[in-house]
């Protein structure tokens, strides 16, 4: 079992990440978690050491200020939990640029320049990188296809890291969970996409994608699956987590594309 006692995490300060913080403390681990938000210490578990350190990730200096910080406490650390991220929906044609080009800031751009940061930590412990993608990266979402976008991006990144970085001693693994219930619903960035032939459809869609999620896992569930494929000793690049999305993923590889597609189009569409 791959063994981690100290990490460093992107989006700990809510949801997913944010558990997976608790659960890290709960084993006594050390653990520093970059976020715009910062807490109160006793609203996370009271054992291990929590370093709670304010940072936009799409900000350059602040990102540099939070590394720098780290290197202050640490040498190295075992794991980078890249899983900060937000959603926006809308149709493909009515998304403003500025929209599209601050989501793949977060969940692409930032992410791979805190992967750059981690690596030389990384190295020295031949440590792990965990990218919470999700299964919208495989399952393409009519009316979040920006949101797939991001998350195929990790994923394919997630494969070449693992590759070029296998020489450090480091594994890159890309996590696909489904539908999750946490703050991330109703922080999403709805597009109003008012034209009167897409409107319908789009409501229609969102407010099934929002049901979907806020009757899906709990961020908990989530997040010890999450850390159980992080500590394993032989991990492959790319999980999906759940015996349903597995189930999803293994149809998505072997049935036709526009059979998939259709489907995803029959619930989403
Ligand atoms: N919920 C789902 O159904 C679901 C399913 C699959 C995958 N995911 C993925 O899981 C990850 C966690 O999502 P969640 O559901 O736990 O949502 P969440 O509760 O909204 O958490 C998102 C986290 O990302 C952080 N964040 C966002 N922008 C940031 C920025 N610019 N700089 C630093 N931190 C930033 C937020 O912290 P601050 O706001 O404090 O900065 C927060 O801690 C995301 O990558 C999401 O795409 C979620």
């Amino acid at each position: 079992m791959f063994e981690i006692r100290k990490a460093v995490i992107t989006g700990g300060s809510s949801g997913i990440g944010m558990e997976v913080v608790n659960l890290l403390l709960q084993d006594g681990c050390e653990v520093f978690s970059l976020s715009r938000t910062v807490h109160p210490r006793e609203n996370f578990n009271s054992q291990g050491t929590l370093h709670q350190i304010a940072c936009d990730i799409t900000d350059e200096s602040s990102l540099d200020d939070a590394f720098s910080r780290i290197g202050e406490l640490t040498d190295s650390f075992d794991v980078l939990f890249s899983n900060a991220g937000f959603g926006i929906s809308g149709s493909v044609s009515d998304t403003p640029k500025e929209q599209i080009v601050r989501m793949f800031d977060v969940h692409v751009f930032a992410a791979m320049e805190t992967v750059r940061k981690s690596i030389p930590f990384l190295a020295r412990s031949k440590g792990r990188i965990i990218l919470t993608s999700s299964i919208a990266a495989v399952v393409s979402l009519p009316y979040q296809s920006y949101y797939s976008a991001v998350k195929a991006s990790l994923n394919t990144l997630a494969l070449a890291l693992n590759t070029e970085l296998k020489h450090n001693g480091i594994r890159a693994i890309a996590i696909m969970p489904g539908d999750t219930a946490t703050g991330f619903t109703a922080k999403r960035e709805k597009g109003t996409c008012d034209s009167p032939d897409v409107a319908e459809r789009y409501h229609r869609s969102i407010a099934r994608m929002e049901r979907d999620e806020q009757t899906g896992a709990s961020a908990k569930t989530v997040a010890r699956k999450l850390l159980r494929i992080t500590r394993k000793r032989a991990p492959k690049p790319l999980y999906g987590i759940g015996f349903f999305y597995r189930f999803v993923l293994v149809l998505f590889k072997i049935l036709p594309v526009r059979l998939t597609n259709w489907a995803a189009g029959l619930l989403y569409g």
